[in-house]
């Protein structure tokens, strides 16, 4: 057994008792009920399971919770799916997928949400040239696995909430 504390949409869990080989995936969905996260491949190869880790020094990046055990997150600050609407707000990049039509399951979704944001948020630190913009959204959702859509319509749902506000995320 190991003691896990961390932070999880602002919100502090823990300290509490867990199985050293539980995973992070079932510790959010069957621990805490947080069912947003998901479990594809269970091999760190969809990303489906994708969460939002935050650094100290302002910066976030994405990491799978399939093959990860829960302990590793203990003193962390992490975003899930459920973190990303506010009092019932979406998101900008949560309208552009649905008026995009992004998804059709849905299960990759969670993953692309959370990439997404943490693209963002870097862009408004560093802005990008307009030219590099495509590779760039390209480079940042590489890697995430979709079933159903083909990708473009991620891709285009991102591209379009940075076009839509060029002084926060273009060069
Ligand atoms: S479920 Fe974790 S990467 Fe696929
Ligand atoms: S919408 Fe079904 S896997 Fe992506």
């Amino acid at each position: 057994m190991t003691t896990l504390a961390l932070t999880i949409n602002g919100r502090a869990y823990g300290p509490t008792e867990i199985r050293d080989d539980l995973s992070m995936n079932d510790f959010l969905r069957e621990v805490l009920g947080l069912t947003g996260t998901k479990f594809g491949c269970g091999a760190a190869q969809c990303l489906a399971c994708a969460v939002i880790v935050d650094r100290e020094d302002g910066t976030s990046y994405t990491n799978p919770t399939c093959i990860v055990a829960a302990a590793n997150f203990n003193g962390k600050t992490i975003r899930t799916v459920e973190g990303h609407a506010q009092n019932g707000e979406l998101t900008a990049l949560q309208k552009g997928f649905i008026e995009h039509f992004s998804f059709q399951c849905g299960y990759c979704t969670p993953g692309f949400l959370n990439e997404s944001q943490v693209l963002l948020e870097r862009l408004a630190k560093t802005k990008v040239a307009r030219a590099d913009l495509e590779k760039t959204i390209a480079e940042a959702l590489d890697g995430h696995l979709c079933r159903c859509t083909g990708y473009v319509k991620y891709h285009q749902a991102v591209r379009d909430v940075v076009l839509a506000d060029p002084d926060r995320y273009l060069a």
